[in-house]
C-alpha cells in the first residue's frame, strides 16, 4: 500500500463510514447539473487553450481504447451518471445495464432513453445480481471506492463476468487534486465545493495500478492499468 499525495499511512487506513458514503452520494446528486462542466472543461474547469487542449487529446486517447474493447452484447456500466461514457457504450451493446445511486446524474444521462438500455438506481456498495455480462465499464468511480472495499468490489467484477468477459475503466490521476472545486484532502477523502459554496465530503482515492491489478487478479480478472501522460489512469482486464 502506498501513501497518498500529502496523506500519512496512519490517515489512509481509516475506514470510511457509512455516513461519508451516504454523504458522497447526495454530493453527486446535488452537483448533477453542473457536473459535465468539469469534463467539457467549462467554467472554472476551464484552464485556458492549452491545457484544455492537452485534457481533451488525452481524453481521446482513452476513448479511443475503448473503442477498442470488445464489448459482446450485454454490458455492464457502473455509476455511469450524466453519461459521458454512456454514449459510447449504448450503440455497441446489445442489453446495455446501467447503474447508478443517483437519480439526478441519471436524469442527465442521454444513453438512458435508448431502447436497449435499462437502468436502475441502487447503492453499489449493497447492489447484488444474478444477471451476468460481457463487458464491465467504470469511469471516474474507482477512486471513489474505499480502501476496505476494494477487493470485495472487485471480487463481484469477477462473478458478475462471464469468463473471457472484459473491464474497461478510467479515473484521475493524483493531479485531480488541484481541480478548482477542492477544498482539501484527509485520509481517503477530499472536500469538494458545489458552485452553490456548499462543500461536501467524498472518497478520493489514487490507487497505483499495480494495486488494482493485485486486486483484480485475485478474483480472476487479468487487468494492465497504463496512464495518460498527465490527467488520466485506465484500464483493460479480461476475465480469465
Ligand atoms: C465521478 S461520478 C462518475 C460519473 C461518470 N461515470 C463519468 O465518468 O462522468 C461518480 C458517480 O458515482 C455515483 N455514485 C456515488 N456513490 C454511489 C453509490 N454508493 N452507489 C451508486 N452510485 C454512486 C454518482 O451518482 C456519480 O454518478
Amino acid at each position: 500500500m502506498t501513501t497518498q499525495p500529502g496523506r500519512s499511512a496512519e490517515e489512509e487506513f481509516q475506514p470510511v463510514t457509512e455516513e461519508q458514503l451516504a454523504e458522497q452520494l447526495a454530493y453527486y446528486s446535488s452537483r448533477a447539473g453542473e457536473y459535465d462542466d468539469w469534463w467539457l472543461r467549462r467554467g472554472t474547469f476551464d484552464k485556458g487553450e492549452t491545457a484544455n487542449e492537452v485534457w481533451f487529446r488525452e481524453a481521446e486517447l482513452v476513448r479511443s481504447v475503448l473503442s477498442s474493447v470488445e464489448l459482446g452484447d450485454d454490458v455492464l456500466e457502473l455509476a455511469p451518471g450524466t453519461g459521458t461514457w454512456s454514449v459510447h457504450l449504448a450503440p455497441r451493446a446489445r442489453n446495455l445495464l446501467l447503474v447508478d445511486g443517483s437519480a439526478e446524474m441519471l436524469a442527465h444521462n442521454p444513453a438512458a432513453k435508448e431502447e436497449q438500455v435499462r437502468t436502475e438506481i441502487a447503492d453499489l456498495f449493497t447492489w447484488e445480481t444474478d444477471e451476468r455480462f460481457d463487458a464491465i465499464v467504470f469511469t471516474f468511480w474507482i477512486s471513489h471506492v474505499p480502501r476496505e472495499r476494494l477487493r470485495p468490489f472487485f471480487r463481484s467484477l469477477g462473478s458478475w463476468l462471464r469468463p473471457g468477459g472484459r473491464l474497461f475503466f478510467v479515473d484521475d490521476l493524483p493531479l485531480a487534486t488541484t481541480e478548482p472545486h477542492v477544498d482539501g484532502a484527509a485520509g481517503q477523502t477530499m472536500t469538494r465545493r458545489l458552485n452553490s459554496g456548499e462543500s461536501a465530503t467524498i472518497v478520493k482515492n489514487f490507487y497505483p495500478g499495480a494495486e488494482l491489478a493485485a486486486a483484480a487478479g485475485e478474483f480472476g480478472i487479468d487487468l494492465e492499468v497504463r496512464e495518460s501522460e498527465t490527467y488520466f489512469q485506465y484500464g483493460t482486464g479480461r476475465r480469465r
